[in-house]
């Protein structure tokens, strides 16, 4: 049975741009009240400005999901203005220039494990932490979707794969303690591949304390993993929609990075070892239009 949360309220981090901003879209289109929150306030404003044209009933409110207090700062403001929450997207995320990819694992500044980790991981714990009492104890139906990624599934090297990964197990725990007591609020965890949006810029939002802006992501990056050619980000919010009214678990909007999957987990009941990413496969397959 389809659920109904177009009267409710839905709080999305990492509103302010890409994925945020298409599940913000989406959820004030179905009629539901949206708290945009994000880190970067010039991209929030905009956001918000646009959406409140359109008559939707929004609001933005600043937001590090690093910090515990924070997020908490972001619950009891989102409740002051709607009330009740019925939908949390924990969806805030970045990768850095300095990560696995780039260098190897016993090279990577603390500064990155510490930021990746802290806004992708840690970032979705505080969301949990300070969201699910509150939406366990009003009772209402509820759904909370945690971002995680393909690389989250397969095997990867450095700080943003160990983050997904996390997120990933954190999700699976968040579903099953859920069922365990019942609950009328569900999970559902995103694992996306290649989506178009901002994220191989992220380092434009680290915070000076963990190493600053320094290293802006560069154009090529971001031209060889063919971000800009990859799925629309309108269509990931569709299937995010699709998963919360119809409570599905695991979201993975990319069929065709399936086989990676499969060959990941094949690699672990062999008994055997894991594969490099072939980024020319990729590249291949990505101008077949295989991977959108
Ligand atoms: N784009 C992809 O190909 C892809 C693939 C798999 C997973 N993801 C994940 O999707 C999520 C959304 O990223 P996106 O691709 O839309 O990138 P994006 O850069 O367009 O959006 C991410 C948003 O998170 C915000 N943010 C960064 N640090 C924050 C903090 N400390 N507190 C609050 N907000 C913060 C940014 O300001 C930005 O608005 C991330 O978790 C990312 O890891 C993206």
């Amino acid at each position: 049975m389809m659920r109904d949360f177009s009267n409710g309220t839905a709080v999305v981090t990492g509103a302010a741009s890409g994925m945020g901003l298409a599940f913000a879209e989406r959820f004030a289109a179905e009629g539901m009240n949206v708290v945009l929150a994000d880190i970067e306030t010039d991209a929030l404003r905009a956001a918000v400005l646009r959406l409140e044209q359109q008559e939707r009933n929004v609001v933005g409110i600043e937001v590090n999901t690093m910090r515990r207090e924070s997020v908490e700062s972001l619950r009891d403001q989102a409740i002051d203005r709607f009330g009740n929450i019925h939908v949390l997207c924990n969806n805030a995320g970045v990768v850095s220039s300095e990560d696995g990819g780039s260098r190897d694992l016993w090279e990577i500044p603390d500064s990155t494990w510490d930021w990746v980790l802290g806004v992708n991981f840690y970032g979705v714990l505080y969301g949990i932490q300070a969201f699910l009492p509150h939406m366990i104890e009003h009772g209402e139906p509820g759904h909370v979707v945690n971002t995680s990624s393909v690389g989250g599934i397969i095997a990867g090297s450095g700080a943003y794969s160990v983050s997904k990964h996390g997120v990933l197990s954190l999700s699976e725990g968040l579903y099953l303690d859920l069922r365990s007591i019942d609950s009328s609020i569900s999970a559902s965890v995103l694992c996306p591949g290649l989506v178009n949006t901002n994220l191989l810029n992220a380092e434009r939002n680290r915070p000076d304390h963990f190493g600053g802006p320094a290293q802006p992501t560069q154009e090529d990056y971001a031209a060889e993993m063919g971000l800009h050619a990859a799925m629309d980000p309108g269509n990931v919010a569709s299937q995010v929609w699709d998963a919360i009214v119809n409570d599905t678990f695991y979201i993975l909007p990319h069929p065709g990075f399936d086989e990676m999957v499969k060959d990941r987990v094949d690699r672990i009941l062999s008994r055997g070892a894991p594969a490099p990413l072939d980024f020319e496969d990729l590249a291949r397959r990505r101008e077949a239009g295989e991977l959108v």
